[in-house]
């Protein structure tokens, strides 16, 4: 008999088909058919390189097993198999004694990953994958308004939905799926569509745990022009919560740096108004670079105002405002250098980056020279702050 080992493994019920893990693994050890994406028993080396991209955490499960279950079964699941008792195992599991093997093979595989996103070390703990594709929970629309102005070139809407008093416990940070309803081209149904909370954890209203979204009409986009139409009263399939990283932490006096374009803004609401209902008087201050192309396409331009600079440092940075040279987030950083700079050299300061994908690099460089003008080199720094949960990126 072979010696237990661990196996990586998908879970069908969670993943919503992205692909970006097959997209990622540097081996091809990721597959994919009509149903499931699965990963080769023997290709996968554990290098980890698709866990940090998973976007609901479905890829980060793994299984002690005597004989590997081949491509053809993980093709046929519709759930995950439980983990079945080892001659040598007990029960498995990310808390289980290290003197158990089998609990000790999955600590392995849930630990010490080089680069793997960290949540900050005073993060609340959060609730994940409660519903699922199969078991989605139903939510009411109680409301969709538009955020942008009439005529501005993005439609961008606040979407408030209730779980009618079932249990839907979120943090910021943290996004929600939406399955659209009706069938693809292949005839299946929709996968889920995962969006942001932009409301903190107690609700969009104060203590009645309803949940707001930040959804930017797509052209052609199933989801997105699904979300945008829908009215007050109707019903919406939702799955999640997900995600364990991009979480505020609950340090009053940590300094948090926000960096986001467009809908990117909707984690960055979610901790400023927890931070503004929460008991005031915490040293840490936040600071937000929010770039859109005006302010009428500027998702919460009017709510923003009314958050006093005490609470929130805004700057507001547009790139197609006639008249005036066009600005992205990273100049007004490089313009605003001696502020930034003095966030990154304070221990207590966590970066935020949420929004297009295409801002990492700028942003990157931004952060680079800043770091680099206080005697910082910012690839350094950035893995401890990684390590120390301090640097969160989320871009699409
Ligand atoms: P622009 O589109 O004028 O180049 P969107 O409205 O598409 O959601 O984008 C939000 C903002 O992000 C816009 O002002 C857009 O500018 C800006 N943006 C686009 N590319 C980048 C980039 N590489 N770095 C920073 N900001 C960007």
């Amino acid at each position: 008999m072979t010696a237990p080992f661990k196996q990586h493994l998908i879970d069908p019920e969670i993943c919503i088909r992205c692909y970006t893990c097959e997209m990622t693994c540097p081996i091809e050890a990721i597959t994919h058919d009509d149903t499931n994406v699965v990963v080769d028993p023997d290709k996968c080396d554990d290098c980890m390189a698709c866990i940090p991209v998973c976007p609901t955490g479905s890829i980060d499960e793994w299984r002690v097993v005597e004989t590997a279950y081949t491509l053809e079964e993980q093709f046929s699941w519709e759930e995950l198999p439980a983990q079945a008792e080892l001659s040598g195992g007990a029960d498995a599991g990310k808390d289980a004694p290290v003197d158990d093997p089998v609990a000790a093979l999955l600590a392995e595989a849930h630990s010490g990953v080089g680069g793997k996103p960290r949540a900050p070390a005073s993060a609340t703990k959060p609730q994940v994958n409660t519903y699922t594709i199969g078991k989605p929970v139903t939510a009411v629309v109680q409301g969709n308004y538009r955020l942008t102005a009439e005529g501005a070139d993005t439609d961008i809407r606040h979407i408030i939905l209730s779980f009618e008093g079932k249990p839907f416990p979120v943090l910021e940070g943290q996004t929600i799926g939406i399955l659209p309803p009706g069938l693809d081209g292949a005839g299946k149904a929709h996968l889920p569509r995962l969006y942001s909370v932009s409301s903190p954890r107690d609700g969009e209203r104060a203590g009645y745990h309803n949940v707001s979204l930040t959804v930017k009409r797509d052209e052609g986009g199933i989801c997105s022009n699904y979300l945008c139409d829908l009215n007050k009263g109707d019903s919406v399939q939702v799955t999640g919560p997900f995600g364990s990283t991009f979480l505020m932490p609950e340090d009053p006096a940590a300094r948090l740096l926000m960096i986001c374009t467009g809908t990117g803004s909707a984690p960055m609401r979610a901790f400023t108004m927890h931070r503004q209902r929460a008991a005031a008087g915490g040293s840490g201050d936040m600071t937000m670079f929010f770039g859109a192309r005006t302010p009428e396409s500027l998702p919460y331009f009017g709510p923003l105002k009314k958050v006093p600079k005490s609470v929130l440092k805004q700057h507001l940075v547009f790139s197609r405002i006639e008249g005036t040279a066009k600005e992205y987030v990273q100049d007004r950083m490089m313009a605003e250098q001696d502020a930034v700079a003095d966030l990154l050299a304070d221990p207590a300061t966590h970066i935020y980056i949420c929004g297009l994908r295409g801002m990492e690099e700028g942003v990157e460089q931004a952060l680079t020279n800043i770091a680099e003008s206080i005697g910082q080199p910012w690839i350094a720094l950035r893995e401890v702050m990684r390590e120390e949960g301090r640097y969160h990126v989320e871009t699409y």
